[in-house]
């Protein structure tokens, strides 16, 4: 990895407060981009760190200030940014652009792509294509895809072309219509077979892996049986890693959220009294006001 000299290294700002000699992915360095190397020393060290997705340049350049050393494109701006009921119809195109912007808006983040429904099923030759798009035209870090065993040969030709891997097994939304949305992981023989899957990512090279909707108990023993961080949504507390999609924790998304969601804030409250008050100020006339105006 190429170092910037030191008189072209520019802390961000806002929030973090940067400590030159701490190594901590959260509230650490700050003059150059987090990658899959701090990752991995972070688990030596036994750090726990924070993931949030992001799907634009200004959600991004917040979280980034904020020192989230971790930001997932996931494709779940399916269902949280553009409208869809799930993660399948999104595009590669798509999940292209929204990575690019994420990445515009960041200066310290290690940005992972989302490879949607449909880009890497085929086979290796399949996912590669799809994972040099979002490396080269978007400029990711890293990519993420679905699956254990059954993606361990993409993981692995991924992985030999020079590209990062983060893993998803447990629940894995790309697979809604098969498996629908249900704790995975549960019994003698489905947790026998998360773990096999968490090993098959490991070996194939992955970097970190996802485990999304798992019994905390089982969360907490494949987290102690690999050596490649475990990032957790809706899998207890032991993982080493903790993701949330953004939308859901500043409680911008509508309806009902999942149980293991924790609300930070009320956006949609706050956005929604904002949208309100300007309309009164423009139909009752007391905006704009002299102030508010050029002459
Ligand atoms: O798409 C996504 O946001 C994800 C996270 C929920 C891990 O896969």
């Amino acid at each position: 990895m190429t170092q910037l000299p030191a008189a072209q290294e520019q802390p961000v700002q806002g929030a973090l407060k940067p400590s030159d000699s701490s190594k901590a992915l959260y509230g650490g360095k700050s003059t150059r981009r987090i990658t899959v190397r701090d990752i991995t020393a972070a688990k030596e060290r036994g750090e726990k760190w924070p993931m949030l997705t992001a799907y634009d340049a200004m959600t991004a350049s917040v979280f980034d200030e904020a020192g989230i050393p971790v930001m997932l494109v996931g494709d779940s701006a399916g269902n949280c940014h553009l409208g869809y009921e799930t993660t399948v119809p999104v595009t590669l195109d798509e999940m292209t652009m929204l990575s690019a912007a994420v990445v515009r808006g960041t200066r310290r983040a290690l940005i992972v792509g989302d490879l949607p429904f449909g880009s890497y099923q085929e086979g290796p030759v399949q996912a590669l294509r799809s994972a040099t798009r979002l490396v080269k035209e978007a400029g990711v870090g890293a990519v993420k895809l679905e699956g254990g065993e059954r993606s361990h040969r993409q993981i692995e030709l991924l992985v030999e072309s020079g590209i990062p891997v983060m893993a998803h097994i447990g629940l894995t939304p790309q697979s809604v219509n098969a498996m629908g949305y249900r704790v995975q992981g549960r019994g003698e023989e489905a947790a026998a077979q998360l773990m096999r899957d968490a090993k098959a990512v490991q070996d194939a090279g992955a970097f970190a892996v996802v485990l999304e909707l798992v019994p905390a108990e089982l969360a907490a023993e494949v987290t102690r049986a690999l050596h490649i961080p475990t990032v957790g949504i809706g899998a207890g507390p032991e993982t080493d890693a903790q993701v949330l999609v953004w939308t859901d924790m500043l409680g911008l998304t509508g309806g009902r959220v999942p149980k293991f969601v924790k609300k930070y804030a009320d956006l949609r409250q706050v956005m929604g009294d904002a949208a309100r008050a300007f309309a009164e100020d423009v139909t009752g006339g007391t905006f704009p006001l002299e102030e508010h105006s050029v002459h």
